[in-house]
């Protein structure tokens, strides 16, 4: 699926908007995350943060254990907003790899602005997935 100029636009802004609600006292590094799946459903998340620095979570991660409570697994495509438009961790990039190696991962800055467009099976060649399991 391709996304719709549209659906880029409210990803963008939404994962914007999610970034606002980061709870980072410890690094600082806000960062939103909108996701779509491919019902056109939309499930957004921020970093949550803990003095207990591992039990920290990613934007990315809760974005997605949201869809999946909601019983949405087919993720089209990922926004994720940071100052820098950094890229998803490696624990969110097989997160992601788990629902789909198609998923699309924009990648863009504070004010909304591309930095990188690709997909799961760029981002994490070689993926261990649900199949090596089959
Ligand atoms: N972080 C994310 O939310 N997503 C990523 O993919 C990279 C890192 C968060 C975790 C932590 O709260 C902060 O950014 C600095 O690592």
């Amino acid at each position: 699926m391709n996304l719709s100029s549209e659906d880029r636009e409210k990803l963008i802004a939404l994962a914007l908007k999610a970034r606002q609600q980061a709870y980072a006292p410890y690094s600082h590094y806000a960062v939103g995350a909108a996701l779509i799946t491919r019902s056109g459903r939309i499930f957004s998340g921020c970093n949550i943060e803990n003095a207990a620095y591992p039990t920290t979570i990613c934007a990315e991660r809760v974005a997605v254990f949201s869809a999946v409570a909601e019983g949405e697994r087919d993720i089209a495509a990922i926004v994720v907003a940071t100052s820098n438009g950094g890229s998803p961790c490696g624990s969110c990039r097989q997160v992601l790899a788990e629902f789909g190696l198609g998923t699309q991962v924009i990648c863009v800055d504070a004010a909304g602005q591309v930095l990188l467009e690709t997909d799961l099976n760029s981002l994490l060649p070689g993926a261990f997935t649900p199949r090596d399991l089959a």
